[in-house]
């Protein structure tokens, strides 16, 4: 396998209660690659969150094959949330650590060096020692995206990352992503029903109808790095995905 996560006829089902069967998913089939951008656009309901799950192994029951690259571990992924999913009672430091706390080889100092070059990174140095409600929604999620690189992954998950902070701070978020990724060169597989937010940020993007989740296509970006996506090329890919969306 070239890829370093394949799902293939992926189906899923949720059985909450007998007869009441809620069909997500409908035979998913997606190749990521190595060092890739890529984004799953679709509504709400559609199962991105389901998908993304899936791929990092939280989720066992489905139907189909789910494969990760031969070496790769749950160890090498990380998430970040919509919700930021900081502990409150935790400093900025402290949350952005918390994914090197099980890590037997590293000492409180190699932590202490890791944590505040990532923390230096995203800005939030000045923050270190401030507790989550004292910082904007911005600053959460970077913290969050701090918290997310602190453990080297190979893999990081994205949820729609950014629809909780305001258009201005998640374009700012979003540059800082790109540069985060193209610095390190990790596989990046995120969730957005932003159709501009995919435009801008993916290699590749796969669309999904509403639930029960297929993909409807899945697009190639052409417009060559960095982007402008006030061009007229990236108005036209918006107006293509749109005629996908909404034949
Ligand atoms: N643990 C669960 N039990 C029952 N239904 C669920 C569960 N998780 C998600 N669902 C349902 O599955 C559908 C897809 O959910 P999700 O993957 O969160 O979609 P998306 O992220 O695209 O909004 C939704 O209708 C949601 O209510
Ligand atoms: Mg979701």
């Amino acid at each position: 396998m070239d890829s370093i996560l394949s799902l293939q006829n992926i189906s899923k089902t949720f059985s909450e209660k007998p007869g009441e069967d809620l069909h997500v998913l409908e035979h998913i089939n997606l190749e990521i690659g190595h060092g890739e951008f890529f984004v799953l656009l679709g509504p709400s309901g559609s199962g991105k969150s389901t998908i993304l799950r899936i791929m990092s192994g939280l989720e066992k029951s489905y139907s189909g094959t789910m494969q990760w690259e031969n070496g790769i571990t749950q160890t090498d992924m990380s998430f970040v949330f919509q919700q930021f999913a900081l502990l409150p009672w935790l400093t900025v430091y402290e949350n952005a650590e918390m994914g090197l706390i099980m890590r037997k080889d590293l000492t409180a100092d190699m932590r202490r060096v890791i944590v505040m070059k990532e923390l230096r990174e995203l800005g939030l140095e000045r923050f270190a020692h401030a507790h989550p409600h004292e910082l904007s929604g911005g600053m959460r999620q970077r913290t969050g995206i701090a918290r997310a690189i602190a453990t080297n992954p190979k893999i990081i998950f994205l949820d729609e990352p950014f629809s909780e902070v305001d258009s201005f701070t998640a374009r700012e978020l979003r540059k800082d992503l790109l540069a985060i990724w193209e610095r390190r060169k990790m596989t990046i597989v995120m969730v957005t029903h932003l159709i501009e937010e995919a435009i801008e940020l993916a290699d590749r993007i796969a669309i999904l109808t509403p639930r029960p989740g297929k993909i409807e296509k899945t697009i190639t970006n052409p417009l060559p790095r960095p982007r402008n996506i006030r061009s007229p090329e990236s108005y036209k890919l918006e107006d293509e995905m749109y005629a996908i969306i909404e034949p």
